[in-house]
């Protein structure tokens, strides 16, 4: 079954019914696509890109952390991802006397490079279909718990074949497709990974939330690591004896420069998309959740920002979890715009009429369209509750922390300002109450609303002097435990029907484009596993009268700077830099380029991916996607969608002239 299915889904490589651009692509897979790549402009072959034989590029990428990616740029493990990806290294090695998130970091000899406890980098030794072994075993009769221990007991056969014992690899099995495909991943872990230098915020995070999800962009988004091992290179845990990490392949950096219309082409572990998505889920997503989530953060936001803009000491508290909170907060908004200027909705049902009739008379998907309507339509109302227990109820911060078991107590009440949190409950818990229906709510917290008559008076009880921890707890608890027992397993026991649905229907979706000649080529979800995007560095039209041109500079920066303003406050050095024009060898027409937009289809996890040339040389770091593209996660739009870039010159300028780090430079294999 699965083999055929994978076979007629690739054929139609070359001819594809999806935009060039759209598309995040296996590199075990990439053979399938490489005519087309090689269409684009990309000179080199798909063994150039991934091989299990000899080094490629992949052996440079790398997953940074818990969320981000990394690439290797010298042969000394010195690696380059972002400046929101570092972050968390970067604050912890901060202190009042050393604020290197302020003033950013450089040491300036190996010794000065500093460990970080639990951060980890992670190379892909290679992927492989094995779908066949996962399956082993599986008779069509099995029902739907049979068939998921099944694969449960051959998955941990296959990941503990993987790795043998060798206590430096980890091997995942992840499904591709909704379970039509199951791929084995096997990575080497290091665990002794170095700060090198970041620069300080007022560039690595320029332009901060104000300028987050847009374009145009001119954050210098990046910080430098690197990667150490014992004397054999293999991973080892910190030790002053380890040494550089020598990888199989690092980045060559083109510093001659990128232009509109250049090939681009990003590597990286996208996290998560969802493209075959059924329309009522994406109605769902674009005319409920969305909405009721920004609302709910909304009013976080706000009282966050009164609070911060009253006091210097409260500022610093909140900004790096306003930042988080913003940050979701601004994709949603920029998702549901983009959905519905796009009629994903109606497109979807036109699709799905269609799909209905052919699948007449085709047991395996006839009525899965109709099953589809009812089962959402079951779980409307219930997911509206979740989205509410996890962004109103449970995002008051005293009631997290105390309903967890009050872990991480020093830490949490180093960032927390009480007034903040009770403006947040009095908020969120009166959305909730006039937003979710009185059948959802838990007896208890009808018993406590009305035993104090608002939730006005209910602060006042929980936040007296200090919070009460302990009913907190309480609320925690209730509200917690109430919606376990009575909305959960409805939602998930639907889910999982869904998910079987959604497994069929893949499955028909594609041949159901076979069928009918539709020429699309599909391309599994994200799921954190490595990708290959490719496009094109390329402008945008946002609105009607606007044309983006796809390339940042430095005067642009200054044109943002203003020392009022903390998002666009620069060093006085960069200004200086910028008066004399002492830009160097990064000087481009006449300024040095900053960031660029591109084609490439990306999503969060794809932050520090290397962007590649038509050589696979490194011209850039992936940071972001432009506002009014963040549909791409459910709906590609060649269009709009764009993914944004650090151009590497800026990077290197600010290495070279900013950090005074030159000898970071000569380590690295520069194009010039
Ligand atoms: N939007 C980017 C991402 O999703 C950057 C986030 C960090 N920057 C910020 N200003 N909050 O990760
Ligand atoms: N900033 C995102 C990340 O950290 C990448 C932007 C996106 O979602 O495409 O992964």
């Amino acid at each position: 079954m699965k083999k055929l299915l994978f076979l007629f889904a690739f054929v139609l490589a070359g001819v594809s019914g999806l935009h060039a651009d759209e598309g995040m692509w296996l590199p075990s897979e990439i053979l399938k696509k490489i005519k087309d790549i090689q269409s684009q402009g990309f000179k080199l072959s798909a063994e150039d890109i991934y091989s299990v034989n000899k080094s490629s590029l992949k052996d440079a990428v790398v997953r940074f952390g818990g969320g981000c990616t990394g690439e290797l740029i010298s042969n000394e493990g010195l690696l380059i991802t972002n400046h929101h990806c570092g972050f968390g290294q970067i604050q912890s090695h901060s202190s009042v006397e050393h604020d290197y998130l302020r003033d950013g970091f450089w040491a300036m000899s190996r010794a000065e490079e500093l460990p970080n406890p639990g951060l980890s980098v992670s190379f892909l030794e290679y992927m492989q279909d094995v779908t066949d072994e996962v399956l082993k075993g599986y008779k069509t009769k099995m029902t739907e718990e049979k068939r998921s221990e099944l694969i449960a007991k051959n998955t941990k056969k296959i990941e503990e074949k993987a790795v043998k014992g060798n206590p430096n690899l980890r091997a995942n099995v992840r499904p591709l497709y909704y379970g039509n495909q199951y791929f084995l991943f096997v990575y080497k872990v290091y665990t002794d990974v170095r700060l090198v230098g970041a620069p300080p915020s007022s560039i690595g995070k320029f332009g901060g939330d104000t300028d987050n999800w847009m374009w145009p962009r001119h954050t210098g988004d990046f910080s430098i690591f690197r990667v150490y091992a014992g004397e054999d290179n293999e991973p080892a845990a910190y030790s002053e004896k380890n040494v550089p990490f020598r990888p199989k392949k690092f980045f060559k950096i083109n510093a001659r420069g990128i232009k509109e219309g250049d090939f681009t082409m990003v590597y990286g572990f996208p996290g998560s998309t969802r493209e075959y998505l059924f329309s009522d889920a994406v109605k769902y997503t674009a005319y409920t959740s969305n909405p009721h989530k920004i609302a709910l953060r909304t009013l976080r936001l706000d009282i966050q920002k009164e609070e911060m803009n009253k006091d210097q000491a409260v500022r610093i508290k909140y900004a790096s979890k306003q930042a988080g909170v913003a940050n979701a907060w601004k994709k949603w908004q920029g998702e549901a715009k983009g959905l519905i200027k796009n009629h994903a909705v109606e497109n979807k049902q036109a699709f799905e009429a269609k799909f209905d009739q052919w699948a007449k008379g085709k047991p395996e998907y006839e009525g899965l369209v109709t099953r589809f309507k009812e089962l959402y339509g079951s779980i409307e109302e219930l997911s509206l509750v979740q989205d509410y227990q996890s962004e109103a109820l449970n995002a008051v911060e005293i009631i997290g922390f105390a309903g967890r078991g009050q872990r991480g107590a020093e830490r949490f009440y180093k960032d927390y300002h009480m007034p903040i949190d009770k403006a947040c409950f009095v908020a969120l818990y009166n959305a909730y109450n006039k937003n979710i229906a009185d059948k959802y709510k838990s007896p208890y917290f009808k018993e406590q609303l009305q035993k104090f008559g608002s939730i006005e008076a209910w602060a006042d009880a929980l936040f007296t002097e200090t919070p009460n921890l302990e009913m907190a707890a309480e609320i925690y608890k209730n509200t917690n435990d109430w919606f376990r027992e009575n909305i959960a397993p409805t939602l998930i026991a639907v889910n999982k029907e869904i998910n079987l649905l959604y497994r069929a229907y893949m499955k028909g979706q594609m041949e159901y484009n076979d069928a009918t000649n539709g020429g699309k080529i599909f391309y599994p979800d994200a799921n954190s596993t490595l990708r290959v995007t490719y496009g094109k560095v390329k402008g945008y039209k946002p609105a009607d009268a606007i044309y983006y041109t796809p390339v940042s500079s430095l005067d642009g920066v200054i044109e943002k700077d203003n020392p009022e303003i903390y998002d666009y406050n620069i060093p006085q050095k960069l200004r200086d830099l910028h008066a004399t024009k002492d830009y160097g060898q990064w000087e481009s027409e006449g300024s040095v380029p900053v960031a660029f937009i591109a084609t490439n289809h990306t999503s969060g996890g794809n932050s520090g991916s290397p962007v590649l040339d038509a050589e696979g040389n490194l011209i850039g770091v992936n940071f972001d996607r432009v506002w009014e593209g963040t549909m791409s996660d459910v709906l590609y739009d060649p269009e709009i969608c764009r993914n944004i870039s650090l151009d590497i010159r800026f990077a290197l300028f600010v290495i070279d002239k900013l950090a005074g780090a030159s000898h970071l430079l000569e380590e690295m294999e520069i194009l010039k």
